[in-house]
């Protein structure tokens, strides 16, 4: 399993350290919320830079805002390999074009309350898909266990029409809810509040990618 460390629950006063303490990650999700789109404010892209410039380890962007088009250049950041918008946001298909554009991975992300059929024209346009399971805006959250079928749905569509989009589940995730993501075919977890709480991440990541 890929993990992908939100760095929401990251103890800003001391950024810098807690970058270094994920560096045998994946990825490093950065979740951007515009308190429009989430009932929450995180980021832009000043922190985002200052992340990138912080590690090697490449970044999953998660953009959780209104109209993701207007953001995509602003989140062109180096050592971006993801860009992921919400299918439930304004111009989600423009910008999947734009990050394509720039060369960049596009990833579409659904809320729980979206169906995975409600996404299925789109699978074949972009590079990963994101399956909230939790309601986006916060870290913390309990894992909703619905989000189990629409991981297995998108394993089984990508293998039926021959698609090669990843599979990554973000919320709730700990060393339980994902072992049961990974037994349907999620290929990247996201990993907040579980990882951040521990004291040894590197340890904690290295065992999370075993399970
Ligand atoms: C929620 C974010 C998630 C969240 C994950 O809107 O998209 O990435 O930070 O945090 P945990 O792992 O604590 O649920
Ligand atoms: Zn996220």
């Amino acid at each position: 399993m890929l993990i992908a460390p939100s760095v929401l629950t990251a103890d800003f006063s001391k950024l810098k350290q807690e970058i270094e303490s994920i560096d045998n990650a994946d990825y490093i999700h950065l979740d951007i919320m515009d308190g429009n789109f989430v009932p929450n404010l995180s980021f832009g892209p000043h922190i985002a830079k200052t992340i990138s410039n912080e590690t090697e380890v490449p970044l999953d962007t998660h953009l959780m805002v209104l109209d993701p088009l207007k953001w995509i250049n602003t989140f062109t950041i180096p050592g971006t390999e993801f860009i992921t918008v919400h299918y439930e946001s304004e111009n989600f298909l423009e910008a999947i074009r734009l990050i394509k554009e720039k060369g960049i991975k596009a990833g579409l992300s659904i809320k729980p309350a979206t169906e995975v059929e409600e996404i299925i024209e789109y699978l074949p346009f972009v590079d990963l898909v994101l399956v909230m399971s939790v309601e986006p805006g916060f870290g913390g959250q309990k894992f909703m266990p619905e989000a189990i079928g629409k991981i297995s749905d998108l394993n089984r569509i990508r293998v039926e029409q021959g698609l090669n989009y990843l599979i990554e589940v973000d919320g709730g995730i700990n060393d339980e809810t994902i072992q049961q993501v990974r037994a349907v075919g999620a290929d990247i977890a996201v990993v907040g509040s579980y990882l951040f709480n521990q004291k040894n991440r590197k340890k904690e990541i290295k065992e999370l990618k075993e399970l």
